[in-house]
C-alpha cells in the first residue's frame, strides 16, 4: 500500500469557507520559483503574480509596461515552487479591457501556459463583458477595485481612493456587480477602513485588502516591500518586517571585502 503525500491545494472554495468561518486570508506577491517556495511553505494560502513585477522586478515606473509573454515566464516559475498556495496571476493592462474576446484568449494562455489557478484584473462595470466571458470558461476571477494601478494615467497619483460619496457609491455597486459576475473574491487597494469594511460585510466573496483597514477579510502586500528590498516605497499602510536592502547590501560588501583580502575562498571551500 503507497502512502500518498499530497498536498491539498487551497482553492477559490477554501478561501469562500475562511470568509465563513471569520479565518483571515493572507496573500503576498511572488514572481520567482525560490520565493514562491519559501512563501507556499511558511503557509501564505494565496500567491499574486502581480503586474507589480514591473516594478519590483523590471524597474518600471509604472504596471504598464509588462507584457502577456512575461507575466506567464513569471507565472510558471512561481507555480514550479508551489504545493499548497493557491497561484493568482494578474492579466496584465492592454490584454482584458475592451473586447472580451482577447480577454479569454489572455486568460486561456495564463492558465494553459503556466499552469495557475486564476486570474485578476482590474476594474468594475467598465471590464463586465471581459470578466463574463472569462467566467465562461471556467477560468476563475479575482476582482481589483479601489486604487488600480493599470489606471495611474487616469489617476493622476497614487493617493487613497474613493473619499468622496460619488467614488465610494461607484465602488460598492462594482463590487455587488462583480459577487454577481460570479468572482471569487476581490482585492480592495488603498480606500478607506469604513468603506472596505461595509463593502465587506454586503458580499459573501472575501475581500482582500492592501491599504484598506482592518475590517476585510484578508491582507495583501508586495513581498519585496514587506521584506524592505524595495527602500523609498513608504506608504502608511506598509509593515516593514525586514530590512533586506541592509541586509543584502551589508552582506555584498562584506563578500567584496573578502574577496578582495585574499580571504574568500578559504582552504576548506576549495577542490583538492
Ligand atoms: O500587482 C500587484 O502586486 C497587485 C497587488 C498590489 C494587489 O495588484
Amino acid at each position: 500500500m503507497s502512502i500518498s503525500k499530497e498536498v491539498k491545494r487551497i482553492t477559490v472554495h477554501t478561501l469562500r469557507q475562511m470568509k465563513e468561518a471569520g479565518e483571515k486570508i493572507s496573500m503576498l506577491t511572488a514572481y520567482d520559483y525560490s520565493m514562491a517556495r519559501i512563501l507556499d511553505e511558511a503557509g501564505i494560502e494565496v500567491l499574486l503574480v502581480g503586474d507589480s513585477a514591473s516594478n519590483v522586478v523590471a524597474g518600471h515606473e509604472t504596471t504598464l509596461p509588462i507584457t502577456l509573454d512575461q507575466m506567464i515566464f513569471l507565472a510558471e516559475s512561481v507555480i514550479r515552487g508551489t504545493q499548497k498556495a493557491l497561484v493568482v496571476v494578474d492579466l496584465p493592462f492592454g490584454t482584458y479591457q475592451g473586447n472580451s474576446k482577447k480577454a479569454l484568449s489572455s486568460a486561456i494562455r495564463i492558465m494553459k501556459e503556466s499552469g495557475a489557478h486564476a486570474v485578476k484584473i482590474e476594474g468594475g462595470i467598465e471590464i463586465k463583458d471581459s470578466i463574463k466571458r472569462i467566467l465562461s470558461a471556467g477560468v476563475p476571477v479575482l476582482g481589483h477595485l479601489g486604487l488600480t494601478p493599470q489606471s495611474i494615467y487616469k489617476f493622476g497619483t497614487y493617493t487613497v481612493r474613493a473619499k468622496e460619496e460619488e467614488e465610494a457609491e461607484r465602488l460598492k455597486k462594482d463590487a455587488l456587480l462583480l459577487e454577481e459576475l460570479g468572482c471569487f473574491g476581490i482585492v480592495l487597494e488603498k480606500i478607506p477602513t469604513t468603506l472596505a469594511a461595509e463593502v465587506t460585510r454586503s458580499i459573501s466573496i472575501p475581500t482582500i485588502g492592501i491599504g484598506a483597514g482592518d475590517k476585510v477579510d484578508g491582507q495583501v502586500l508586495v513581498t519585496h516591500d514587506m521584506l524592505g528590498i524595495t527602500k523609498d516605497f513608504k506608504p502608511r499602510f506598509l509593515r516593514r518586517y525586514r530590512d533586506l536592502y541592509k541586509d543584502i547590501f551589508d552582506a555584498a560588501q562584506e563578500y567584496k571585502k573578502d574577496v578582495k583580502n585574499f580571504d574568500f575562498p578559504n582552504q576548506s571551500e576549495q577542490y583538492k
